[in-house]
């Protein structure tokens, strides 16, 4: 495929993004853009060239071979089914749904379509995983401690737990996709909401939250999360082997060991774009990128399961035990 054209359902933070970058690859061309906000879809096509429609339907109309969804997770469901009833390839931004049983109904359809699919979990794109395969070499992971201790991001939409789903489903997942990338699957999760909103008007998400994971390897975890402060005070998770701990952030990288402590400074930006360029090439046909590794909605799926399992478990106070 000589050129790659593109459509984006959502215009908003992340959507820009995204097309900053495919603006950089030179068989990329966004044809159409959709947005309920007006001045959102109209701003992006003023950047993008891209053509404003009404909705995904007016997009699927301009025939893309593949299309972006940005939306937030309240909005998932009937787009994607429409992307992969026309056989367009799929990227969706995480989280892939406000629960479970949306994002499996969907990953039904996209195995039926048989087209490409991807998931905005750019962590898994970072340089640091295979430096902390080459740290681990072969040794299991005994210990995993994730976190996200941040603000409330600036989008409507996110403290409100009908409109995002909260914090473990909407953020934290993309430390839950690592621990899963590095550590296997977990198995049960007990975890324990502190249920007092973060301080943003018409909040109702919890404000932090606890968990203990077992993992099919015989190892331990923890993640915690929590929305009430006023920076990003942490995202990022820490390993611990026979000899070594590994603390793993979209910034950087330390290992330790009995020799000693090193560091590696990492763009975020850098996993990003790798993220739509390994799209991008799965969808004109180059299947090289990452090895063919690409993150894919099935492989997403099971992370979001965990994050949905995690977000039950808290809400109903008991373990609830995984099927990997
Ligand atoms: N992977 C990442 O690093 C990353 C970073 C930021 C956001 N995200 C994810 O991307 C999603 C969007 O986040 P954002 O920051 O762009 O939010 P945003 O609020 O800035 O943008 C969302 C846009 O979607 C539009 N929208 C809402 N419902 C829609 C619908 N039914 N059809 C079409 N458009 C619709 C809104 O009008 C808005 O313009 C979230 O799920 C978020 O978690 C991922």
């Amino acid at each position: 495929m000589d050129e790659c054209t593109v459509g984006f359902v959502g215009a908003g933070g992340v959507a820009v993004r995204h097309a900053r970058h495919l603006s950089q690859f030179s068989n990329v061309r966004i044809v159409a853009v959709t947005d309920p906000v007006t001045a959102a879809a109209e701003s992006f096509a003023e950047t993008t060239g891209a053509a404003v429609v009404p909705d995904p339907e007016g997009l699927l109309n301009a025939s893309p071979d593949a299309v972006y969804v940005c939306v937030p997770p309240h909005a998932h469901g009937p787009i994607e089914e429409q992307v992969l009833g026309a056989g367009a390839a799929l990227f969706v931004e995480k989280p892939l749904a406000l629960d479970a049983p949306t994002a499996e109904r969907i990953a039904d359809t996209a195995r039926k379509a048989g087209v490409v699919t991807a998931v905005g979990h750019h962590w898994r794109y970072s340089p640091a995983v295979d430096l902390v395969r080459e740290l681990l070499d072969d040794r299991p992971v005994r210990l995993v401690a994730g976190s996200w201790i941040d603000r409330v991001p600036p989008v409507p939409w996110w403290s409100r737990r009908a409109l995002s789903g909260g914090q473990i489903v909407e953020q934290a997942v993309h430390v839950l996709d690592m621990i899963r990338l590095l550590c296997g699957d977990v198995v049960e999760v007990n975890a324990y909401a502190n249920a007092t909103p973060p301080g943003t008007p018409d909040a109702d998400i919890d404000g932090a939250t606890v968990a203990i994971l077992q993992l099919q390897s015989g190892a331990v975890g923890t993640v915690t999360a929590a929305c009430c402060v006023d920076w990003k005070h942490r995202a990022g998770l820490e390993l611990h082997a026979d000899g070594l701990s590994v603390t793993f952030r979209e910034d950087c990288i330390t290992a330790r060991t009995a020799q000693g402590t090193t560091q590696r400074s990492l763009l975020p930006d850098d996993a990003k774009r790798a993220a739509d360029r390994a799209f991008i090439d799965a969808v004109a046909g180059n299947g090289s990128a990452r090895g063919g590794g690409l993150v894919d909605y099935e492989e997403a799926l099971r992370t979001h399961q965990l994050a949905c399992a995690i977000a039950t478990s808290a809400v109903h106070n008991r373990p609830v035990k995984l099927d990997v």
